[in-house]
């Protein structure tokens, strides 16, 4: 039986049993078989659940592109690693092969020698989905320095302020980025952010769009005369298993983002396996998923995951409503994708638009198709199910984190029964559990809690960079000896896990995580402003959208209420991004407050729904009269 590839229910239960009994028994066979290392481990894991100390495979030695490559080349080395799908239809898709991509790679990784990357360096990296996006990330990867890729849609602030928590000494971007109709400036972006991070040596710029840049002298290099020069091998540097192969930031509830970081081994491990197992991924089929690089998605199934299986990957440049709304349904055709992955966001958008669409299109090469980011309600998941999937095709709904590093709980295609809205059952090592508020597990089934993790699992993220101890009091305190999702779930009768939602201070918005900390922050950096407080309420797109409630500081203040609205958006759009922005602003004289000074947003967000039917008990707040107050101004 092998450990590896699931193919049945019967199968799956079996390994999931011997996943708990014997966890270092079962990964020590997955690792084993899968990969090529210099050196293998010592011990399967050491840990101590408690200081939030975690060691997978102890003392091997490894390097991740060497698995995501090199071995590949002898078997499948003209096989199409990438597919390049541009954002204007009329420019000609790229296809590279192993081969190709080994030469591209080495190349980059030499160039980013030369230019004094070493081992352990943090590189920034800032660019479109364009293949160098790719290229890049491996070769950081190639010669151990630290990728922190940061999404192209954040501002200058948000760019530096994470390029100076990890002290990057290089920053790769390009000119500019194409987004549907639109061209982006990301060098100009760039320029701005590197006015306040001078830790920036060098700056690698990939020409794009032919935008017009400035060329700092000593500082910014043209990409392309720097590759042309460069030699198409290079040597792996050696890794050890828990050397850090990448800092992703994600939301949290501070104002500093967090830098999560992931190793090499476990990281490698887990994200190939699942990869193999929730897409069902066959020797010569397409694989696509449309997320960004920028987020973890990409890192895990658009890189990672899918080249250490020797698979094809799509990347896309643009967006699902360029040309026209019909632009997936297309690039599905085009390409004859087998598996797709998206987010339930861009599904509810699409169910929008005329059925045509996607009607247009047979879909006939599809044979899984996958949801992530957030949960997916009952209506998406029917239309998708209906008109991608034809009702035909496993649709798994995949239950992870930025700080997992890969998929937790999601359906095996063609193994175990799906139901609508539901992430089913945990992966073969992963042990999820419902606790409740007195922290005790919850056992049994049709019950509802906080998802918490009982047992370490290859990749999930090591530290903050920095700052361990938040890392710590973030994730291990909140129920002593166990890992703490942020999320809530329900089991239902079969012990399948739906999850319901955050219970922390994170939004989730069009399936982008977002703090109410750092947008406050930047809300309250209006000069007119004195206080604010951010809730999500459901929107029938984006899955929440933001209200804000802001406090001025003058009673009354006599400016127009609109152009201030307009001018906080603006300001949230430098710190943050514009997909921070709010919905509604609405102008209030007061928030509830408990007698401790804690907003209760448990009422802001009653109110932002539009439900005034039952606030609970308001007797302990320190202003009770401001909840009517602020009910009558509902905008
Ligand atoms: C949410 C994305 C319901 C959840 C991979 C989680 C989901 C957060 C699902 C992590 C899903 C992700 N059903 N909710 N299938 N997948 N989430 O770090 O709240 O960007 O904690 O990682 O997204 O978002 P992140």
């Amino acid at each position: 039986m092998s450990y590896y590839k699931i193919d049945s229910l019967e199968h799956y239960f079996k390994m999931y049993k011997k996943s708990v009994r014997e966890p270092r028994k079962f990964w020590d066979k997955i690792a084993d078989e899968h990969f090529t290392w210099y050196q293998k481990w010592e011990k399967v894991i050491e840990f101590d659940m408690q200081e939030a100390k975690f060691n997978w495979f102890v003392d091997a030695k490894l390097n991740i592109t060497k698995n995501c490559i090199d071995r590949h080349l002898a078997r499948r080395g003209d096989k199409t690693a990438i597919i390049f799908e541009p954002n204007n239809p009329e420019e000609l898709a790229q296809h590279i092969s192993y081969n190709e991509l080994y030469a591209k790679v080495a190349k980059m990784a030499n160039v980013l020698r030369e230019q004094g990357v070493k081992k352990g360096d943090r590189v920034c990296i800032y660019l479109p989905m364009i293949p160098e996006l790719a290229v890049s990330v491996l070769a950081c990867a190639r010669i151990g320095a630290i990728h922190s890729v940061v999404f192209a849609g954040f501002s200058s602030a948000a760019v530096s302020s994470r390029i100076n928590d990890s002290e990057c000494k290089m920053v790769i971007t390009s000119d500019g980025s194409y987004r549907g109709n639109k061209v982006i400036d990301l060098k100009i972006i760039v320029d701005e952010a590197l006015e306040k991070s001078p830790c920036v040596e060098k700056v690698l710029v990939v020409k794009r769009t032919n935008s017009k840049v400035t060329m700092k002298a000593d500082r910014d290099i043209w990409l392309q005369p720097l590759l042309d020069e460069a030699v198409p091998n290079n040597v792996a540097e050696i890794m050890d298993a828990e050397d850090p192969l990448f800092i992703l930031y994600t939301s949290g509830s501070t104002g500093k983002p967090k830098g999560m970081v992931h190793t090499t081994a476990g990281y490698m491990v887990q994200t190939a396996y699942s990869f193999k197992n929730v897409f069902n991924y066959e020797e010569n089929d397409v694989y696509w998923c449309t997320a960004d690089i920028g987020w973890i998605t990409g890192h895990s199934y658009i890189l990672y995951g899918p080249l250490l299986n020797g698979a094809t990957t799509v990347i896309f440049e643009g967006v699902p409503s360029y040309p026209d709304f019909s632009r997936f349904w297309e690039i599905i055709e085009k390409h004859q994708v087998n598996q797709f992955y998206t987010a339930p966001t861009a599904i509810r958008a699409l169910a929008k638009e005329n059925i045509d669409f996607v009607q247009r299109f047979p879909l006939k090469s599809l044979k899984v198709i996958g949801s992530v980011g957030e949960p997916i309600n009952e209506e998406a998941w029917h239309w998708y199910n209906a008109h991608v999937g034809g009702k035909r095709c496993p649709l798994v709904d995949t239950w992870w984190q930025t700080e997992t590093g890969s998929i937790m709980i999601s359906p095996i295609p063609f193994v175990t029964p799906t139901k609508p809205t539901y992430a089913s059952l945990p992966l073969p090592g992963i042990q999820p559990v419902l606790m409740d508020e007195l922290r005790n597990e919850i056992e049994g089934n049709q019950v509802t809690g906080s998802l918490c993790i009982k047992f370490p699992w290859p990749s999930m993220a090591r530290t903050i960079w920095g700052d361990h101890q938040r890392y710590k009091e973030t994730y291990f305190t909140a129920f002593p000896g166990k890992y703490f999702t942020g999320d809530g779930a329900l089991r239902d009768e079969v012990g399948y896990y739906r999850i319901t939602g955050r219970v922390d201070d994170v939004i989730i918005v069009s399936g982008h995580n977002l703090g109410t900390a750092p947008i406050e922050d930047a809300i309250n950096e209006h000069p007119a402003v004195a206080e604010s407080a951010i809730v999500g309420f459901p929107h029938d797109i984006k899955g929440n959208a933001l209200y804000g409630y802001v406090i001025l500081k003058e009673v009354g203040e006599s400016r127009n209420q609109e152009n201030l609205a307009n001018e906080i958006n603006q300001l949230i759009s430098d710190q943050i991004g514009p997909i921070a922005k709010l919905d509604t602003i609405q102008f209030v004289n007061g928030l509830p407050k408990t007698r401790s000074g804690k907003i209760m947003r448990r009422i802001l967000r009653k109110i932002a729904e539009g439900d005034f039917s039952n606030f609970g008990d308001i007797s302990t707040l320190l202003n009770p009269e401001i909840v009517e107050e602020i009910k009558n101004g509902k905008l």
